[in-house]
């Protein structure tokens, strides 16, 4: 190959000026291709890819312009020297126009020859390393994002197992229930999607559904797991559990978007729930999807005060309290969904 790289092709129909440019390039280190025309030059080009070309103009069968473009075309790094005619600005214009490093005006002068010769090899080894190190660039940029996504994914997949966690252990001490959690989750998350709501919102619900009950915490053994009905103190302790949990979550900021949930899931449409008693489009709708998807799961589940009733059944008696218990809007959104949707997250919430 080249001598230190140093590799010149030599495009000119003029044996004499060849030889000469051959005899120079040669004595100063060069290792060299000779070409009659622009046409033989191209194939030596695409055979060696010489990092340096010096090339007359007007040559038969392939011109010097025309020999430039195409193996700009084959390597856009190709610094390629015209030689051109007393006169001809028109030409040497147009040569760097289409992309040559330099022209030199015959009769050539060695030196000047051979300064714009080391000129444009530098040059393109400049180009080279600089769109070598931009593409490191990029890479490292793309790996360093690859991994701050996967970190991040991690991050919310610990925060999610945290909650489904807490969640379950919420179930095991409230009503035995296991997996309730995971399936109102999984419900409210169907239905939150259906009725068009944006990711950074179903995130907001995924995290109130998970924790909608996390206030029961402060409610005393004595009242949470009485075998039979609460007398009505015992209600007013037991309906503190949504003011309670607010306040142990509004200080978390990853979980402020839970708040509404939490603190508002026992509202009713028509305004008979608690705690504040809101009505309507007033009652966060994060909190109104979370009623639907949290009354399917306790009416298609035996619990202790209840016995488990068909999908059917529970459908019907959802669409009965559409617009006093819930939402009319949302339970329209529930029953556009298919019932194997619902099928199958039950079947999955069973899953170890
Ligand atoms: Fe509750």
């Amino acid at each position: 190959m080249a001598n230190n790289g140093k590799h010149v092709l030599i495009v000119d129909d003029d044996r004499q000026v060849r030889e000469v440019l051959h005899e120079i390039f040669l004595s100063h280190g060069y290792k060299c291709e000779l070409a009659n025309d622009g046409r033989e030059g191209l194939e030596i080009f695409r055979a060696t890819r010489p990092p340096l070309t010096v090339t007359d103009v007007k040559m038969p069968v392939m011109d010097g312009l025309e020999f430039l473009k195409s193996a700009l075309k084959f390597d856009a790094d190709a610094a390629v020297i015209v030689l051109t005619g007393v006169g001809d600005v028109k030409t040497a214009i147009e040569s760097l126009k289409v992309g040559a490093y330099d022209f030199i005006i015959k009769p050539v002068n060695v030196d000047e020859l051979l300064i714009a010769a080391e000129r444009a090899m530098e040059r393109r080894e400049l180009l080279i390393e600089r769109r070598e190190y931009q593409a490191l660039l990029e890479r490292r940029v793309e790996e360093a994002t690859r991994h701050l996504a996967l970190t991040l994914r991690e991050l919310q997949d610990t925060y999610r197992a945290t909650l489904e966690a807490l969640g379950s252990a919420l179930d095991t001490r409230d009503v035995g229930t296991e997996a309730h959690s995971r399936r109102v989750h999984g419900y409210a998350l169907t239905m939150a999607r259906a009725h068009g709501l944006s990711e950074d919102e179903i995130k907001d619900i995924e995290h109130g559904v998970l924790l909608h009950d996390i206030g029961k915490i402060g409610i005393p053994d004595a009242i949470l797991l009485k075998p039979g009905p609460l007398t009505p103190e015992e209600w007013i302790v037991m309906r503190t559990h949504p003011e309670v949990g607010r306040r142990l979550i509004e200080r978390i900021p990853f979980l402020r978007g839970a708040v509404p949930i939490v603190y508002h899931h026992h509202e009713r449409w028509d305004g008979s729930g608690y705690p504040l008693g809101l009505r309507g489009d007033a009652i966060p709708l994060g909190a109104r999807i979370f009623a639907v998807a949290d009354a399917l799961d306790a009416m298609t589940f035996d619990r202790p005060y209840s016995k488990a009733m068909s999908y059917e059944a529970a459908c019907r008696e959802i669409e009965r309290c559409a617009g006093t218990h819930f939402d009319p809007v949302v339970v329209r959104t529930f029953l556009s969904i298919p019932e194997a949707i619902f099928d199958e997250i039950r079947r999955r919430s069973l899953e170890p």
